[in-house]
């Protein structure tokens, strides 16, 4: 479904990303873990089209989109929640979640509201209450709600547990197990790369804009390179 090839990115004289390779198959849950400032958003954006790489191709259902921007790439089939949520905090819930499909028809965008209230019943219960005065984790939820919205067949999703008390994140990695279910292919940026992997089919492990290893998801929790560094476990 999607594929990166030697892809670079640069900020001016910063190389954040230096020549990855990346694919995801339909269907997938792949995660991209990482330590903070390694380049896990930076990919993110570049695949949105937000960012155009220095060097590299970026494919999407067999069309190069290296160069195509975020409108394109978003009615192609690709939407993302950003990381740090950044909901739109003086507007309500549903304004919030309308944001999200104005690439889409109104039938469709009625189609999708229906779907992300059975996802989040919570945000139906809030419809109307401003953003700003929703929880961390309702404000996740809302994020992810509105990059739904835009029906996405691959979802970008930068860090979605950052910030949360370990019940919410419990939750909303649930529901990302249920979003993949429904038939959305699914990329996850964490740090937090135990509860990433153990809802992941495989993972990248980003080091200073490099991968490092790639595996199943399971080789990597089993894995003593990512155990010590990111797991947090010593092994001997
Ligand atoms: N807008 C920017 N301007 C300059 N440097 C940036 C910018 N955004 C990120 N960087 C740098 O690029 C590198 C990768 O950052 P980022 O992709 O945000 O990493 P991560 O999401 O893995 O924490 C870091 O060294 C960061 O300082
Ligand atoms: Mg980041």
């Amino acid at each position: 479904m999607l594929e990166l090839r030697d892809v670079h990115v640069s900020y001016g004289n910063i190389k954040a990303v230096k020549g990855i390779n990346l694919e995801i198959e339909k269907g997938e849950i792949v995660t991209l873990i990482g330590s903070n400032g390694a380049g896990k958003t930076t990919i993110m954006k570049t695949i949105c089209g937000l960012i155009k790489p220095t060097k590299g191709i970026i494919q999407f259902k067999n069309e190069n989109i290296t160069t195509k921007n975020t409108n394109h790439i978003v009615k192609m089939g690709i939407s993302m929640s950003p990381e740090g949520r950044q909901v739109f905090p003086r507007m309500t819930v549903l304004e919030n979640l309308e944001m999200g499909s104005f690439i889409r028809t109104k039938e469709e965008e009625k189609e999708e509201l229906e779907k992300v209230f059975t996802l989040f019943p919570r945000l139906k219960e809030r419809i109307k209450q401003i953003a700003g005065t929703l929880s961390g984790g309702e404000q996740q939820m809302l994020a992810i709600g509105r990059a739904m919205m835009a029906k996405p067949q691959l979802l970008l999703l930068d860090e979605p547990s950052l910030g949360l008390a370990p019940i919410i994140v419990q939750n909303i990695f649930e529901l990302i197990k249920e979003i993949n279910k429904m038939g959305t292919t699914i990329l996850l940026v964490e740090q937090n790369a135990r509860m990433a992997l153990m809802i992941a089919d495989r993972g990248y492990v980003l080091e200073t804009g490099k991968i490092a290893l790639s595996d199943t998801a399971e080789n990597l929790l089993n894995s003593d390179m990512v155990r010590q560094a990111y797991l947090g476990e010593a092994t001997c």
